[in-house]
């Protein structure tokens, strides 16, 4: 993951279904105060919206930060999605196209990586799982 610095940081717990739609209207707050662009904002905010039901279903729920950053040059949001589930046991695996053990596309973690400019995933069984991503506003 690129060195950043942070210019604004906001923390969201997220523990339930109804949770998500204020965290993904805030997430689209932050996106356009930097002045994102749309087609952007739709990739970071349809990345959003697959780790935060991640962290939900898998991870049990968990905190999501949401970071206003810069590399220097440019301007750009990071997202850091963390839970203390049951982690992810091998996470090459994981982040194959149709991996999945809930019965569902497995498309989430290797679409997401897709979406973004930055994806960095670290988990360890029985710790947990953190996810950090940042979409570069003209990324
Ligand atoms: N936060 C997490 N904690 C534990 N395991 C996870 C977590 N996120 C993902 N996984 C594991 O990685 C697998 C792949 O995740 P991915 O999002 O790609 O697919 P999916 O959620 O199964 O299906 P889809 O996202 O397409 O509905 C999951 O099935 C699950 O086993
Ligand atoms: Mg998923």
């Amino acid at each position: 993951m690129m060195r950043t610095t942070t210019l604004n940081k906001l923390d969201f717990v997220i523990v339930r279904e109804q949770d998500v739609v204020p965290f993904r209207n805030k997430v689209k707050e932050e996106a356009v105060k930097i002045g994102m662009g749309i087609l952007n904002q739709t990739k970071l905010i349809t990345a959003a919206s697959e780790l935060v039901r991640n962290l939900l279903k898998y991870g049990g729920g968990g905190t999501v930060e949401i970071e206003s950053v810069t590399n220097g040059r440019e301007n750009g949001i990071l997202l850091r999605f963390s839970d203390k589930g049951p982690g992810i046991k091998d996470i090459d695996l994981a982040m194959k196209d149709g991996y999945s053990t809930g019965k569902s596309l497995g498309l989430g973690l290797p679409g997401t990586k897709r979406l973004v400019n930055e994806f960095d995933i670290k988990s360890a069984e029985g710790e947990g799982t953190t996810v950090t991503i940042i979409k570069w506003k003209n990324g």
